[in-house]
């Protein structure tokens, strides 16, 4: 149900961000009502036993929300560096070209003990997610789940996962683009 609604939906953009790669563009998956509805079911079953949704910056606040309200759970932002008001816990990490840093606060939420699922709309490389659950983790939490709408099949998003974080990480996406 999922996947055909996102098939449905995504419109495909020739040459972006770089010649020879078709973008998947999933805006107008969530502005759809019907497809909105059964994308975001359909991570909230893949994040089934959380007790906390982590949407990370910025278009995993668009599905994060929803979900956990889908679950009932809690919510956290995995903020992009500079966000926040301090105190923060960050952790710096490697994107393609140069570094990013993301953040979650240090004060205000006890992660002791929390069971995450990390909600993203595309998994490509892995780096992001991967990050946050560094962070998540080394704030105290347990990422139990990845959630993404969309995991791009040519990158080795799902093998880094693996690799860096072991196999007790569930990675679910929705379609493979
Ligand atoms: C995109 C996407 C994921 C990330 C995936 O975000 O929304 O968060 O890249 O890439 P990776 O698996 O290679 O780490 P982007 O950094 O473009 O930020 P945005 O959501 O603020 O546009």
């Amino acid at each position: 149900l999922a996947q055909a609604a996102i098939e449905q939906h995504a419109r495909l953009v020739a040459d972006f961000p770089s010649p020879g790669v078709e973008f998947k563009d999933l805006t107008p998956v969530l502005a759809d009502a019907a497809a909105f509805a059964a994308v975001t079911g359909a991570l909230a079953q893949a994040c089934a036993g959380a007790d906390l949704i982590a949407g990370i910056d910025a278009r995993g606040f668009l599905v994060g929300g929803a979900v956990a309200r889908e679950l009932g759970t809690g919510l956290v932002a995995v903020r992009k560096a500079g966000k926040l008001p301090p105190p923060v816990i960050g952790v710096d990490y490697q994107l393609e070209y140069g570094t990013s840093r993301l953040e979650v606060p240090a004060e205000g939420i006890d992660f002791t003990g929390r069971r995450v699922a990390v909600v993203d709309d595309v998994l490509a490389t892995g780096g992001t997610v991967v990050a946050a659950t560094r962070l998540l983790e080394s704030a105290g939490a347990r990422v139990e789940a990845i959630a993404v709408i969309m995991e791009l099949a040519d990158l080795p998003g799902r093998a880094t996962i693996a690799a860096d974080l072991g196999p007790a990480v569930r990675v679910h996406n929705l379609c493979r683009g």
